[in-house]
């Protein structure tokens, strides 16, 4: 496993931002619990950008909700800066993938607003010096006013980006965000989220189950087992981008990341067929 992968708690010259530590997180419904993650570890540091790669139901979603405040590990722990993540909190900000996430009755400009105002964390003035700031980085500055049913789904996607970034979040947290756009509008949006952090080096954990979208955006990969999902590996894209995905280096680690998940999948397949 390559990457930095101290034990839980190890002191190391940098602290990490987050550190997810033997993270195990269930869902308890009427009929059954249901284990999503199994003791999962991994740490993020200053200006990462840091991949959740895996199949679909590994849980990817739920550490992501689990980080965001909305769920609590059944063991384990998660800390942000040093603190256990108890409950949601403006520094760590949510990109979804859907394109209904932003208040349908609120203006762009609004929507932006509304978590920097509600938080209390900017003045009413600040507040829309940043609003502003942000929505033009994302190059929707002319469509302050507008409602989001007017907008495309890549439109309302650079919103909530916007809408993220703004409350100025220790963490933005990402889950499959670009996912639902077409490929062409796709492509853009990694550029742009790869411009703005050339720009602004913030902090990002992001989910995907597109191996070369891991490693075109992402710093480091944690890629996890189906479900439920434990590490598999970490590893290390630092050197990858849209430029060089047609490299020998780019291929192979795609290669390695696949053979990786599909070894595990058919792992999985044949545990399922011999229990049966
Ligand atoms: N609210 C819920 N109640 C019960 N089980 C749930 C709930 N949400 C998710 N699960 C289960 O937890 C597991 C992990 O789900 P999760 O949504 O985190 O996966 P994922 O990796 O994000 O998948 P995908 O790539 O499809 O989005 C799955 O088995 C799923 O069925
Ligand atoms: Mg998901």
């Amino acid at each position: 496993m390559d990457g930095a992968q101290g034990k839980c708690g190890e002191v190391e010259d940098i602290p990490p931002l987050l550190n997810v530590c033997g993270t195990t997180l269930q869902y308890k419904t009427k009929k059954q619990i249901v284990t999503a993650t199994y003791q999962v570890d991994f740490k993020v540091f200053p200006a990462d950008r840091f991949i959740l790669l895996g199949p679909s139901g590994c849980g990817k979603s739920t550490l992501l909700k689990a980080v965001g405040g909305f769920l609590s590990p059944v063991s384990g722990r998660i800390e942000v800066n040093g603190a256990v993540v108890e409950r949601p909190g403006p520094d760590r900000m949510m990109v979804f993938q859907e394109f209904d996430q932003l208040l349908p009755w609120k203006t762009v400009i609004e929507n932006i607003l509304f978590p920097m105002i509600t938080s209390h964390k900017y003045s009413p003035v600040e507040a829309l010096e940043r609003a502003e700031l942000f929505l033009n980085k994302v190059n929707l500055l002319k469509f302050r006013d507008a409602y989001p049913h007017t907008l495309s789904g890549g439109m309302k996607q650079r919103v909530a980006i916007a809408r993220g970034m703004a409350m100025g979040p220790a963490i933005l947290l990402m889950d499959e965000p670009f996912a639902a756009l077409d490929a062409l509008t796709r492509l853009k949006m990694q550029q742009e989220l790869l411009q703005l952090w050339d720009e602004l080096h913030f902090t990002v954990l992001f989910v995907t189950h597109s191996i070369q979208e891991a490693i075109i955006l992402g710093t480091r990969i944690l890629v996890l087992s189906p479900h439920p999902g434990q590490v598999r590996a970490e590893i290390n894209a630092h050197d990858f981008s849209h430029e060089n995905q047609t490299s020998d280096g780019f291929k192979e680690l795609q290669q390695r990341i696949h053979d990786m998940l599909f070894a595990e999948e058919a792992s999985q397949v044949e545990v399922e067929a011999n229990g049966k």
